[in-house]
């Protein structure tokens, strides 16, 4: 799902903005922000069970693999003003496109290993056994 995030633009540049609650469909309770990862390099490689989280490139080019188990999808982030919503439930990938890249993501909980899937067969188990409901994608 795309969200389209609210700017404000003078000739002193562009100010955007994001309400959790409601902009988008939880409460931030934690923001990160990743950088410095060389060009056409891949991180991600993982699901959440119930995390919720929003991916914004603000700035530079990175492209968010998504998968359900079903289907894939690629999003192309290259834009501040553009903001993925991914829930639980969805293997993910990002490809920094240029190293200059950075990915702020807003999520809906604290960091908790616990939360993570990090094999693909468990991922593909869970979603056969149908741990989660509905298809995202
Ligand atoms: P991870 O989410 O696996 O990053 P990516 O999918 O981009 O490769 O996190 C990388 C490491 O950082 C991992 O050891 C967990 C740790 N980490 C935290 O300690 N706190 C956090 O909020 C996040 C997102 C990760």
């Amino acid at each position: 799902m795309h969200l389209n995030i609210k700017k404000v633009t003078n000739k002193l540049g562009n100010l955007f903005f994001i309400e959790g609650g409601r902009d988008i469909p939880f409460e931030i309770k934690r923001i990160y922000y990743i950088t410095d990862v060389p060009g056409g390099e891949v991180r991600g490689h993982h699901a959440h069970k119930s995390l919720q989280q929003i991916l914004i490139a603000i700035k530079g080019k990175i492209i968010i693999t998504l998968d359900n188990g079903k289907k894939e999808k690629k999003v192309l982030l290259d834009s501040p003003e553009k903001a993925l919503y991914i829930p639980g439930g969805v293997w993910r990938t990002m490809q920094w496109l240029d190293s200059d890249s950075i990915l702020l993501v807003l999520a809906s909980d604290y960091y908790d290993e616990n939360d993570y899937i990090r094999d693909y067969e468990i991922f593909r188990k869970m979603v056969d056994e149908g741990f989660w409901n509905g298809s995202f994608i």
